[in-house]
């Protein structure tokens, strides 16, 4: 369930009851302009954030030449992983499905100043504390900024962008596929291109790159190549991988892997199991 809390609606009328004339006004600018004449400044919420806040460093995708503006707030590039989390900034632009289009700006405000989410606390790497200070007026600037922002919809992988119907589910494959996209393997086991998987060209490539406390550790190559990828591997060990987080020679995989292992795939059923190795070997070679 949602925690968000709702002192700062408040925090207007705390400064004294409005007189008969500033309400009569509002009124009148309400019917003339609609809704939306109460918004903020976009142009003072476009300044803190380019200036101050920051907030493409964790939500906008990133390449060579730095950031890529032409996805604004699409989602981040970097992962960001600890113990009990591993987090990418998330698509914030005003796309309604995966972005916060159709967040409200009572909710955005308990995200970015109290770190609650719709479905609950946010990771600690979203710095709510940092934007604790924000004024009433300098948060609604922000979130107008925000929302001025082109719509970005998300690399969905093929075949997995819908809701699947509970019968397609009796086709093993379907359900595998079904399972690794819930799983997210190929969010990190494809290779990255402007900020997020190409899932296009380099499904299952893996060279996604994570940080953390055991090194530098890289997404393998998951394709059925037979040198590359696992398609030398037998089904055995393609599970153990998976469910113990252990490598083809015996060696014990390094997080995030072996942490997803470890907590979750560890407890996936047989049957999905099945259904999601044999999937994985549907996915052409890529070296
Ligand atoms: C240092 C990295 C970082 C910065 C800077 C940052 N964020 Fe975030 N933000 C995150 C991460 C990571 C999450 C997801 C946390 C999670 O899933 O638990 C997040 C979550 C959010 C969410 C919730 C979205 C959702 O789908 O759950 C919103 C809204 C948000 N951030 C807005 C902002 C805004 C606005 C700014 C700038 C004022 C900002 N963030 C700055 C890392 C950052
Ligand atoms: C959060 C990112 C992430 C997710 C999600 C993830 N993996 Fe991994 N996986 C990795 C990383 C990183 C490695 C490399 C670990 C190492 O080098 O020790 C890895 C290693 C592997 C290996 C070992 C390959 C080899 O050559 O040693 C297999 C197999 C594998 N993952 C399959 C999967 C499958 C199937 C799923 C979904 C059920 C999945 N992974 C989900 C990041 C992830």
């Amino acid at each position: 369930m949602r925690h968000i809390r709702h002192q700062r609606i408040c925090i207007m009328s705390a400064k004294g009851p409005p007189s008969c004339l500033a309400m009569l006004v509002a009124l009148l600018a309400f019917c003339l302009i609609g809704p939306a004449a109460h918004a903020g400044d976009s142009e003072r919420g476009r300044y803190l954030v380019e200036a101050l806040t920051a907030c493409d460093n964790c939500h906008t995708p990133r390449g060579a030449a730095g950031y890529d503006l032409s996805s604004r707030f699409s989602g981040g590039t970097q992962t960001f992983s600890d113990k009990s989390y591993v987090v990418r900034g998330p698509n914030i632009s005003s796309d309604r499905e995966t972005g916060v289009g159709a967040w409200s700006d009572e909710e955005l405000r308990a995200a970015i100043v109290d770190g609650v989410g719709r479905d609950g606390r946010l990771a600690p790497v979203m710095p709510s504390d940092s934007y604790k200070p924000l004024t009433a007026r300098d948060l609604d600037a922000i979130i107008a900024f925000l929302r001025s922002a082109t719509p970005i919809p998300p690399r969905l992988m093929p075949g997995a962008s819908a809701a699947f119907d509970e019968a397609s589910l009796a086709d093993k494959n379907a359900r595998g596929l079904y399972v690794a996209s819930l799983a997210r393997c190929l969010s990190c086991h494809s290779e990255e291109v402007d900020g997020g998987p190409d899932y296009q060209n380099r499904l299952g490539a893996g060279g996604k790159t994570f940080r953390n406390a055991a090194g530098v550790i890289v997404a393998s190559n998951i394709t059925s190549h037979s040198v590359k990828g696992v398609g030398a591997w037998s089904d055995d060990e393609l599970k153990r991988a998976i469910t113990q987080g252990v490598a083809r020679d015996g060696a014990l995989l390094k997080p995030p892997m072996s942490t997803l292992s470890k907590a979750h795939f560890s407890k996936m059923s047989l049957d999905d199991l099945d259904a999601l190795v044999a999937w994985l070997r549907t996915i052409p070679p890529k070296e």
